[in-house]
């Protein structure tokens, strides 16, 4: 599974980073970035399809 941030959408709330911190980090400004490529490690998938659906701009796309 991987995680993707759309940086032209994300504007910075921040949501994803405390819902799935291991695959979603902020940057000095705020803004979303993903560790590691993306890939979700194992076991933190549903963490991370909680931080896609509950980022406001929908800026976070999961792929299987
Ligand atoms: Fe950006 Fe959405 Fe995260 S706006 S900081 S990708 S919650």
């Amino acid at each position: 599974m991987k995680a993707y941030v759309d940086s032209t959408k994300c504007s910075g709330y921040g949501t994803c980073a405390d819902a799935c911190p291991s695959v979603f980090e902020l940057d000095e400004w705020g803004y979303a970035a993903t560790r590691d490529d993306g890939l979700v490690p194992a076991g933190e998938e549903e963490r991370a399809r909680t931080a896609a659906s509950g980022c406001p701009e929908n800026a976070i796309r999961i792929e299987d």
